[in-house]
C-alpha cells in the first residue's frame, strides 16, 4: 500500500506523516511538496526526501491524504482521481460538494463509502466541537449552538508558528500569517468576512455541522479568535436541546463517549486546557453546567480543546483511511 501525503513539508502534513508511522507502520509513504522543498529530507521514525509535487505524482499511488491550500488542492486532486487514487483532503475545497463525503468517524463512518474519489476531512475547529458535543446531541437532540473559538497559531500553518515564535522574541517582527501582531494580542478574524460580518471561518460549523449530522436545520452563531498558543483549539460553546437535558446523566454520557476525555473538576483546576490537550488525540470537555440564562432549562454550557493538528487534520484524515480500509 503507497500513500502519497500532499503537502508533507507542512503543520499539518508532517503530522500526517507522524499519524500513518504510528498507525499503518506498513505503509510506503510518497512525501509531497512544492519544488521549494524538493530534495529536503524529513526525519521521524523514517526519513523521507521531499518529492516536488508533479501531474505524473500519483501513478503509483493508492492513497493520497491532502495537506495543501484549495487552490493547490484543486490543481492536484483531479489529477490524483484520474490516477485512480482515492483522496482524503484536508482544505475546505470540496467539503460542501454533494458527492464528496464529510467524514468525522466517531460519528458519521457510513458516509465514506459513498465516495467517488475524493472524501473530505472537516474543519479543524467544527471536528473539536462536534466530537465534544455528539453523545449529547443523540441523547436530546442539538437545535442551536452558540460558539466562541480560541484557535491556535499552528492553525494558520507553519507561517502562524512562526509568526509567535519570532514576535514572543521581539514584538516589532511582522505577522506573514496574520492581519495583526499575535504575540501578546489576540484577533477575532479568522478568514474573510462576508456581507453579514462573519468570517469564513464562522460559517464553517453550521454549514459542515449540518452535513456531518446530517440535520440541516442546525443552527450555529460563531465567533472565531486567533489566540497566541501554538497548538490545540479551544471552544466554548451553548447548546440549545430540542429535549430537555439531565447534566448528570450529560456527564456521564460524555464519561462514556467516543473520542472525548471528560476533564471536569474545576474546583481542583480540572479543565480543558491547550497545554494539557497538544500533541494527542482526544477532545477535552469541562466546565460543564447548565445555562443560566435559559429559562426553559433546554441548554448547556461546556468548554472544549483538542489538537486540531491531530484530531482536527491529521488524525482524522488517518482514521478515515483506517475505516476505508477496513470496508475492503
Ligand atoms: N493547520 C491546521 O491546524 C489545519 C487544520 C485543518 C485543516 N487544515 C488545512 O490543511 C491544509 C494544509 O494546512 P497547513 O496548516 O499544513 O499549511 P502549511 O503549514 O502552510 O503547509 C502547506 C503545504 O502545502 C505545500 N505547498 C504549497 N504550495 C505548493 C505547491 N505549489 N505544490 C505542492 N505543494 C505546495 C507546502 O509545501 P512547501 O513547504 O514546499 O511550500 C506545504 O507542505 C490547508 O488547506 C488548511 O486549511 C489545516
Amino acid at each position: 500500500m503507497k500513500i502519497a501525503v500532499a503537502g508533507a513539508t507542512g503543520a499539518v502534513g508532517q503530522q500526517m506523516i507522524k499519524c500513518l508511522e504510528e498507525r499503518l507502520p506498513q505503509a510506503e509513504i510518497k512525501a509531497l511538496a512544492s519544488a521549494r522543498s524538493a530534495g529536503k529530507v524529513l526525519s521521524f521514525q523514517k526519513q523521507y526526501v521531499i518529492g516536488e509535487l508533479t501531474e505524473n505524482s500519483f501513478d503509483d499511488v493508492d492513497y493520497v491524504l491532502g495537506a495543501t491550500e484549495n487552490n493547490i488542492t484543486a490543481w492536484w486532486a483531479p489529477l490524483a482521481v484520474k490516477a485512480g487514487a482515492v483522496v482524503v483532503d484536508n482544505s475546505s475545497l470540496y467539503r460542501l460538494q454533494e458527492d464528496v463525503p464529510l467524514v468525522i468517524p466517531e460519528i458519521n463512518p457510513e458516509d465514506i463509502l459513498t465516495h467517488h474519489g475524493i472524501i473530505a476531512n472537516p474543519n479543524c475547529a467544527t471536528i473539536i466541537a462536534l466530537v465534544a458535543v455528539n453523545a449529547l446531541h443523540q441523547r436530546w437532540h442539538v437545535e442551536r449552538m452558540i460558539v466562541s473559538t480560541y484557535q491556535a497559531v499552528s492553525g494558520a500553518g507553519m507561517q502562524g508558528i512562526r509568526d509567535l515564535e519570532n514576535q514572543v522574541k521581539d514584538p516589532s517582527v511582522p505577522s506573514l500569517a496574520f492581519p495583526h501582531p499575535i504575540a501578546y494580542n489576540l484577533i477575532p478574524q479568522i478568514g474573510g468576512f462576508d456581507e453579514e460580518g462573519y468570517s469564513s471561518e464562522e460559517r464553517k460549523m453550521q454549514n459542515e455541522g449540518r452535513k456531518i449530522w446530517h440535520h440541516p436545520e442546525l443552527l450555529v452563531n460563531c465567533t472565531c479568535v486567533r489566540v497566541p498558543t501554538m497548538r490545540s483549539h479551544a471552544e466554548s460553546i451553548t447548546l440549545q436541546f430540542r429535549e430537555k437535558p439531565d447534566l448528570a446523566e450529560a456527564r456521564e454520557l460524555l464519561k462514556k463517549a467516543e473520542g472525548v476525555i471528560l476533564a471536569d473538576d474545576p474546583k481542583n483546576h480540572v479543565y480543558p486546557m491547550p497545554l494539557t490537550t497538544s500533541d494527542q488525540d482526544l477532545v477535552y470537555v469541562g466546565r460543564l453546567r447548565k445555562d443560566v440564562s435559559d429559562p426553559k432549562e433546554h441548554s448547556l454550557v461546556l468548554f472544549c480543546s483538542g489538537d486540531q493538528i491531530r484530531k482536527g487534520a491529521a488524525t482524522n484524515t488517518v482514521q478515515i483511511l483506517e475505516k476505508l480500509l477496513a470496508s475492503k
